[in-house]
């Protein structure tokens, strides 16, 4: 049996929010925006809509794409910092209305590297038990607009919301495995440079932990842009190595769309030309979970992976938590 990748999905919301008009929120301009992020605009959910929901029209896709009813789902994963509830699991909701009834479903919260380790898990669960999960459905999604504070100019022009998803199947074909080598690691140790401090059963919601802004995203934005280039780095190098593979051999990057820069320092350290380094930040901004999942799914039906190619994915987010995975179509 091998695992390989049946269908790709991504989903982001209709509404636009520009650089300019953030110029309206706050006291920023679209030049600082551009040059030190690489963003233009970011997607932004309507207020009916939430996780489960992004997440639901990126599935429909995958399945459609795969050629699978939901019924045929026997687990979802879905990687978010941005559940619809603290509970039900924005699994379990997406289980519904998809009617994946025999499925069993969760969530993985790994932030930004969320949709890395949900294939990790799923990927691993497969291989355990082939019989068991023969279709598991992987998607990471954010409404990180409902944590994202939209006074605080250091951290609210950074992100956006989306949804993106992965359909595996086991299929009969020998060698057609779809993970050939990953490296996953997290530091709890620098869990405060980003976080969000207060909702949790340290801080549970109150008036003072409202009025204090700390239901949003926190971050020390410098720390994090440092120890995200060496992650990445290191995380993909590993990957290389251990599928004994160059850099020549790799088709396309697919880093965490945290920031341009990060992605233009990342890639030349891992010996591939910006050329063969998908980005799609100026579009959507860094929709955590979502980002490496949108990238996938956009890269796949424009034609720029085929099968057999090797795509390195690369993700760094809150916890710390960070990875590669070296990925054959
Ligand atoms: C956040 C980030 C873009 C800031 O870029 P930077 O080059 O480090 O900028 P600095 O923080 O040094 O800020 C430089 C100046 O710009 C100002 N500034 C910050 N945000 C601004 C904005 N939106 N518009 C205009 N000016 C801004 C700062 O206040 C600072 O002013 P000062 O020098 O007068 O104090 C960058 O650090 C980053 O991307 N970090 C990683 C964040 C990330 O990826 N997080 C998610 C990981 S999954």
């Amino acid at each position: 049996m091998s695992i390989r990748i049946a269908g790709t999905g991504s989903y982001v919301p209709e509404r636009i929010l520009s650089n300019a008009d953030l110029e309206k929120m706050v006291e920023t301009n679209d030049e600082w925006i551009r040059t030190r992020t690489g963003i233009e605009e970011r997607r932004i959910a309507s207020p009916e809509q939430a996780t489960s929901d992004l997440a639901y029209e990126a599935c429909l896709k995958a399945l459609d794409m795969a050629g699978i009813k939901g019924e045929e789902v026997d687990a979802i994963i879905v990687g978010t910092i941005t559940p619809d509830y603290v509970f039900p699991s924005t699994g379990c909701i997406l289980q519904d209305r998809l009617g994946a009834k025999g499925a069993f479903c969760f969530d993985l919260e790994a932030a930004c590297s969320g949709l890395l380790f949900s294939l990790e898990v799923a990927y691993s669960l497969m291989k355990t038990h082939p019989k068991k999960y023969r279709h598991v459905l992987v998607c990471g999604a954010e409404k990180l607009s409902c944590i994202t504070d939209w006074t605080n100019r250091n951290t609210c022009v950074l992100f956006g919301d989306g949804a993106g998803a992965v359909l595996l199947e086991n299929t009969e074909d020998e060698g057609a495995d779809c993970v050939v080598a990953s490296d996953l690691h997290t530091d709890g140790g620098y869990g405060d440079i980003l976080k969000m401090p207060a909702g949790g059963s340290r801080r549970p919601a109150s008036v003072e932990s409202v009025g204090a802004h700390d239901h949003f995203i926190h971050m020390e934005g410098k720390e994090v842009f440092k120890l995200a280039v060496n992650a990445m780095v290191g995380a993909g190098k590993n990957v290389l190595e251990e599928a004994g593979i160059t850099p020549d051999e790799v088709k396309l990057v697919i880093p965490h769309q945290a920031n341009s820069r990060i992605i233009l320092a990342v890639a030349p350290r891992l010996g591939v030309p910006d050329e063969r380094v998908f980005m799609n930040i100026s579009r959507y901004g860094n929709t955590s979970a979502a980002s490496i999942g949108l990238c996938l799914d956009e890269a796949f039906r424009a034609g720029r992976i085929a099968k057999g190619d090797y795509v390195l994915l690369t993700a760094f987010g809150g916890g710390l938590t960070w990875g590669a995975m070296l990925l054959r179509f």
